[in-house]
């Protein structure tokens, strides 16, 4: 799957799953452009991607919850790359503070981050796609919390609205040739919920019929499917992978 003369943007892209999709990317010639909260997060996988593919990836420092800051982002990166193929957006956060005991500001912190921040990068990303008329990919970082529910109640609700918001996303983009999907990792070992303690991880592992905790190169592999030429006929979709997780 190449990807030579497409620019695309992560969110996310300084850490975990966004960076290694930005890095999987970039190994399929992609230019890329990271957009994430941390600049030093950004610098250093910016290095570890110039390193393994031989591109020098944009980093635009940037809270997704600031629709300023993300039109800017997105501004600099079609400015500088020359266009915008491919969005991915990976920023997020967890929320594992169950229904009885979450309180309004913990509520408002994951769905500022985890959903308005999917929606802002998207919407200018799209913005720009239209008026370029070439086409493109969104392609949202959703979980198999999206439908599979658990006790982590802000979070259950950001992803079944990522999903959501992709599907009329899709909706929308078609007419234009852009197509939004969103890809659903199960437990997936990154920072961001490191360290995965001992009891947890035996019970998850349990009931994965691939036997593993999910890496995010696997998650990676996916994204480069659905941001090439190959998943053209694919949109609006939900895209399970999580070695088995949620289908018991
Ligand atoms: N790791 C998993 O098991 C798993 C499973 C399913 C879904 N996901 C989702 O995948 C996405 C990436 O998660 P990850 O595991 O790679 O986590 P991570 O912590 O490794 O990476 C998340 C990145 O988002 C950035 N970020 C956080 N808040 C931000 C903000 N306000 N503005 C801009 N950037 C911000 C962080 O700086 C970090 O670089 C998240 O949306 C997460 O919910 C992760």
């Amino acid at each position: 799957m190449d990807l030579k003369g497409k620019v695309a943007a992560v969110t996310g892209g300084g850490s975990g799953i966004g960076e290694a999709i930005a890095c999987r990317l970039a190994k399929a010639g992609a230019r890329v452009s990271l957009l994430d909260i941390n600049q030093q997060a950004m610098d250093a996988a910016a290095d570890k991607i110039a390193q393994r593919t031989g591109s020098e990836p944009l980093t635009c420092r940037v809270d997704v919850r600031c629709s300023k800051q993300v039109n800017e982002a997105m501004d600099t990166t079609v400015a500088q790359m020359g266009g915008l193929d491919i969005l991915v957006t990976a920023a997020g956060i967890a929320g594992d503070t169950p229904f009885l005991e979450i309180d309004e500001e913990t509520w408002d912190r994951v769905i500022d981050i985890n959903l308005k921040g999917t929606y802002l990068p998207a919407q200018a990303a799209a913005q720009h796609m239209i008026k370029a008329q070439r086409g493109g990919r969104i392609i949202t970082i959703a979980s198999i919390n999206s439908f599979w529910a658990n006790r982590e109640f802000s979070y259950c609700a950001s992803k079944g609205g990522v999903v959501m918001i992709t599907r009329s996303m899709a909706v929308e983009l078609g007419p234009f040739g852009i197509t939004a999907n969103a890809i659903c990792p199960g437990v997936i070992e990154t920072p961001l919920n490191m360290p995965i303690p001992a009891e947890k991880r035996e019970y998850y592992i349990s009931r994965m019929s691939v036997n593993r905790i999910g890496t995010p190169e696997d998650v990676a592999g996916l994204a480069l499917y659905v941001a090439s030429d190959e998943s053209a006929y694919m949109t609006g979709s939900l895209l399970v992978i999580d070695g088995g997780l949620s289908i018991q």
